[in-house]
């Protein structure tokens, strides 16, 4: 399937998506990293690994999230997506671009869903006194950080632990599992197809 990954940022998780798709057998093929801030890393990370790379700035279109994602459906059906991967994408999405992706779209969010949705998991995780924190890969539906679990990992909270530290611990254990859980996607989807 061709596979499109949105970014906001850094792009690790888009790094390791790349990485893992670069096998022969995997059963996704990149087409296309977008990025809603001009300025991301993970742009020149994916041009480096010769993936086209663009940006669509939401900045221009102001409150007009629609339009935005109208810019963004023109650059992915332009590319030929068939599954979109977000990988540390920050902007929200609208029912309409969720719905027309519908069953075509997984992120990955850095908690135990359905624990700690939205920002600031590990803090929330520390705060409550969890002994564990993780990630989830998931397919997106209009709710935020909602839709069915695809595929989770977790990791012990351990003593002096900061939300800084288990981010860090957690960002490898989730390079590992989004490449497996898109895979199981991609499974899904071509059953379906
Ligand atoms: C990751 O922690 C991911 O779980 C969350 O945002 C972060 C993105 O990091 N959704 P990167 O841009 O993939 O390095």
């Amino acid at each position: 399937l061709n596979l499109a990954i949105l970014i906001s940022g850094r792009g690790s998780n888009m790094a390791a998506l790349l990485k893992a798709a670069a096998a022969p057998d995997y059963p996704a093929r990149p087409v296309l990293v977008l990025s809603n801030r001009p300025d991301a890393l993970g742009l020149e990370t994916a041009l480096a690994a010769g993936v086209q790379a663009v940006a669509v700035d939401h900045k221009p279109f102001g409150k007009d999230r629609e339009a935005f994602e109208r810019a963004m459906d023109t650059a992915l059906v332009g590319a030929g997506t068939q599954i979109i991967a977000l990988a540390g994408f920050m902007r929200v999405l609208t029912p309409w671009f969720v719905e027309k992706w519908q069953g075509r779209m997984i992120n990955i969010h850095p908690s135990l869903l359905p624990k700690y949705k939205g920002l600031d998991t590990h803090q929330r995780a520390l705060d409550a006194g969890e002994t564990e924190v993780g990630a989830t890969v998931h397919w997106v539906s209009p709710g935020v950080d909602d839709g069915e679990i695809i595929q989770q990992a977790s990791l012990p909270i351990l003593p002096g632990d900061t939300a800084d530290t288990l981010a860090a611990r957690l960002l490898p254990l989730e390079h590992a599992l989004y490449p497996e859980a898109l895979a199981r996607a991609c499974t899904r989807i071509a059953q379906a197809d």
